[in-house]
């Protein structure tokens, strides 16, 4: 077993594995901050055609993959297995069967070789994603976790230590996007396709609801915005006009930034903290992005996002939030098990 004491300067090497939802993902990472790999193995063809994530495919091709991906995520990094310190892997939340498949092979792969395992809550990688080539981020923060299952704010108030300040009633901020783009005729996953479309669109043309808009509040509706969208696609076509699909796009995304940009800010002020970071698959939007930059330069806040890659899911994130546990004497038994429902900070 490697343990991360320096006699003489040895790197501290962790392996991440990531099977959540529909990537399959491995990494190797040093010293909690540097990617040494991060193959990212995408479903999303084989989803595709059936206009989302089948969980039971999604479990079949983990299977088919997650040995090969760990196994180049090795090669990449130029590391053997007997070089790694700690195995990290997501448990939660995600679908069962996939998570199931990436908990089985962390837990024979550190049994095999003797390697501690660390149980992963996989939307704190997705906030650690965040400190991946960004030396100078330190908590405490705000964080808005917005990916396909979850849209949150969390107070980061220490790597071990975190509140969540609310989340969302009913849909995910990503899954918004996807629903929208599915009755747009958009392929999965549809988030790309709408902050494409929303560059050539006026985002005033259209008058959506921002729901929960309370200043203290920290939850999320984006359901009933949902079905706004769908009611003004039914209305024109019952009155045969013809759809700027580029002035939707821009009117719905807008809806969605507004609020998310707004609570962000909110979070941060309520927690007196000078930073907030954008986390999740969702982070890679555009508009979100620029609205949380230009926000937050208005109120002295220092913004942060990861890069593209590391937006959506991947086992570089993984590996990173480990690291932290793995420092904390953070450690999983051989009893580790999938937990489809985790709740952020449950470690
Ligand atoms: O974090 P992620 O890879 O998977 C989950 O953990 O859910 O997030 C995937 C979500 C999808 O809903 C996808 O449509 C959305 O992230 N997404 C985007 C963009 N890129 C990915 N949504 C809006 N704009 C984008 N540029
Ligand atoms: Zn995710």
């Amino acid at each position: 077993m490697t343990i991360c004491v320096n006699e003489e300067y040895r790197p501290c090497l962790i392996l991440g594995l990531e099977t959540s939802c529909d990537e399959t993902s491995a990494a190797v990472i040093a010293d909690g901050r540097k990617i040494l790999s991060n193959v990212i193995s995408s479903q999303v063809p084989v989803h595709q055609k059936f206009g989302g994530v089948v969980p039971e495919i999604a479990s079949r091709k983990h299977i088919e993959n997650v040995i090969p991906v760990v196994d180049q995520a090795l090669k990449d990094a130029g590391v053997d297995l007997s070089d790694i310190s700690a195995i990290g892997v997501t448990y939660g939340p995600g679908l069962v069967g996939a998570l199931l498949v990436g908990v089985a092979a962390a837990k024979a792969l550190s049994f095999a070789a003797s390697i501690p395992l660390v149980g992963v809550n996989h939307l704190e990688g997705h906030i650690f994603a965040n400190f991946l080539g960004q030396p100078e981020i330190v908590p405490p923060f705000v964080a808005l976790v917005v990916s396909g299952g979850h849209t949150s704010l969390v107070h980061v108030k220490d790597y071990n230590e975190f509140t969540l300040l609310g989340q969302t009633r009913d849909d995910a901020a990503g899954e918004a996007f996807d629903k929208v783009a599915r009755v747009m005729k958009l392929p999965y996953p549809g988030g790309p396709h709408i902050d494409r479309l929303a560059k050539e669109g006026n985002p005033e043309a259209i008058s959506f609801p921002r729901a929960l808009t309370a200043r203290e509040s920290f939850e999320f509706s984006f359901s009933g915005l949902k079905s706004a969208v769908l009611n003004h696609l039914n209305n024109a076509e019952q009155r045969g006009e013809t759809i700027n699909y580029n002035d939707l796009a821009a009117s719905f995304q807008a809806a969605v930034v507004d609020v998310l940009v707004s609570k962000a800010i909110n979070a941060a002020k309520h927690c007196r903290v000078s930073r907030v970071v954008l986390a999740g698959g969702v982070a890679a939007n555009s508009q979100l992005q620029d609205r949380l930059k230009a926000e937050c330069r208005k109120e002295n806040l220092v913004f942060n996002y990861p890069a593209p890659v590391l937006c959506t899911d991947n086992a570089a994130m993984i590996a990173c939030r480990a690291y932290y546990q793995y420092k904390a004497g953070k450690y999983a038994s051989m009893r580790l098990n999938a937990v489809p429902s985790l709740k952020l900070g449950a470690n």
